[in-house]
């Protein structure tokens, strides 16, 4: 039994999380994913359009996903690999490098992004066709 370890926002779930957590689950038997809380996301200064419970019920539906759980800090992603006994630690390229320090507990995997899609350019979309609406996080 193969375990992979994955942490993000996926608000507005989109067509780049569908091919991210699609491949995921092709590499493991159960996909296990940290969905940062609300109270994460004010510390880090991004604010979701759907709150926590929608973001985590969301993926429970997703047929990739076995297990979600909150994030709440920056500090827990070491002792999640150790508590959940992870294989793999994975996450989309943009996050290339940046948890390499996990390499002495399971393997850290980097995945292509893909191209073009993103929470970010869907609320700047949403924005462009609604006069009025302000961008926030
Ligand atoms: N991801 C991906 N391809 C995309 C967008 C995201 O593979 N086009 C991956 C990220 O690399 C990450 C996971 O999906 O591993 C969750 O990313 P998240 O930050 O929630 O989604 P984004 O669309 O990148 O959100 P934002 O624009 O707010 O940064």
């Amino acid at each position: 039994m193969t375990t992979l370890l994955t942490y993000g926002a996926f608000d507005l779930f989109h067509i780049g999380h569908v091919k991210l957590l699609s491949r995921f689950a092709e590499m493991a038997d159960e996909v296990i994913v940290g969905c940062s809380s609300d109270e994460f996301n004010a510390l880090k200064g991004k604010t979701c359009i759907m709150p926590y419970e929608d973001r985590a019920n969301i993926l429970r539906a997703c047929r990739f996903v076995s297990h979600v759980f909150a994030e709440h800090n920056w500090g827990q992603k070491r002792s999640d690999v150790i508590e959940f006994n992870a294989d793999m630690f994975a996450m989309g390229a943009d996050w290339e490098g940046k948890f390499d320090e996990l390499s002495d507990l399971c393997d850290v995997v980097y995945l292509s992004h893909t191209e073009g899609v993103s929470t970010t350019k869907l609320k700047r979309r949403v924005l462009h066709r609604t006069p009025g609406l302000r961008m926030v996080g």
